[in-house]
């Protein structure tokens, strides 16, 4: 698929007025991200925001401004689904979780970039499907807003619920207002919603699985490594890294790791 170009200029000035605003209102730094696909984005909030360049723009980016908000909707690409590219939510059931229980069943899972939650709650549904109830799931991301919305538990759509049996759909889902899904009560537990950037600090706890999905597609290559490098770092040894079925990670022994199958990648014991 051939993207639009975008109209705005890649040595347009006020590129860099916008960077450090935004930097400096949510800790994103848009040098880590791809300038092309960046520029897009722009182009859509310009209009969106009936701004006339981006200087302008970067004028009405201020805490709490309508033009901030309508920047972070249009830069964190929301979309998700529970058990996303269902043959390796299925192995992921099937044979890596219950490995890994067998030495610890105490598993710590991380879902970064969780966005609306499906991830962690698909995770969920497998931990109590396993009567893992001592596993927990640290998910993360860099929106608040889009948290909030995890946290509730309440944005699930019929699509979200596609890759998931009628009977499971059942148990862990009930219909609420407007065609959406609650999440059941019973997976609540497994699971804490935190904000943090992937591209900061990584947090200062192990885990047995990281998930880090269709989350860097956008970043730069540096970044993209130096994400991979933090998501390692906080992997035990014989831990896993799951990733997009679209992304690959190049020469994995660098950060210590090891393709174990498609989208699986395994920590050095
Ligand atoms: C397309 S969703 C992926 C959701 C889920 N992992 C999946 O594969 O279905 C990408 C998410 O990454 C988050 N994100 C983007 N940049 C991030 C960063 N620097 N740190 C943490 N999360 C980020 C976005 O807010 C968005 O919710």
């Amino acid at each position: 698929m051939t993207l639009p170009l975008s109209n705005i200029r890649p040595d347009d000035p006020g590129y860099e007025l916008v960077r450090k605003r935004v930097l400096e209102l949510t800790g994103i730094d848009l040098n880590c991200y791809k300038r092309p696909q960046m520029l897009r984005r722009l182009d859509a909030i310009l209009s969106r925001c009936h701004a006339p360049n981006l200087q302008a723009l970067a004028a009405e980016l201020k805490p709490g401004s309508e033009v901030l908000k309508e920047f972070m909707e249009r830069f964190t690409i929301n979309v998700s689904e529970c058990f996303r590219d269902r043959p390796r939510f299925e192995q992921l059931q099937r044979e890596i979780i219950p490995a890994l229980a067998r030495r610890n069943p105490a598993l710590r899972l991380w879902s970064a970039g969780c966005s609306y939650g499906a991830e962690p709650y698909s995770l969920a549904i497998i931990l109590k499907e396993a009567g893992l109830s001592q596993a927990r799931i640290l998910a993360t991301d860099i929106d608040p807003k889009i948290l909030e919305a995890a946290k509730a538990g309440e944005s699930f759509t019929a699509n979200d619920l596609r890759n998931l049996s009628k009977d499971v759909a059942a148990r862990y889902f009930t219909p609420i207002a407007g065609g959406r899904f609650r999440a059941a009560d019973a997976l609540r537990p497994f699971i804490t919603f935190r904000q943090q950037n992937l591209l900061g600090k990584p947090p200062a706890e192990q885990f047995d699985i990281v998930l880090c999905r269709n989350v860097t597609i956008y970043f730069t290559e540096e970044s993209k490594d130096a994400v991979t490098q933090h998501l390692t770092s906080t992997l035990r040894p014989g831990g896993i890294l799951f990733i997009g079925e679209t992304e690959t990670i190049h020469r994995p022994n660098r950060f210590g790791l090891a393709l174990k199958s498609t989208s699986f990648y395994e920590r050095a014991a």
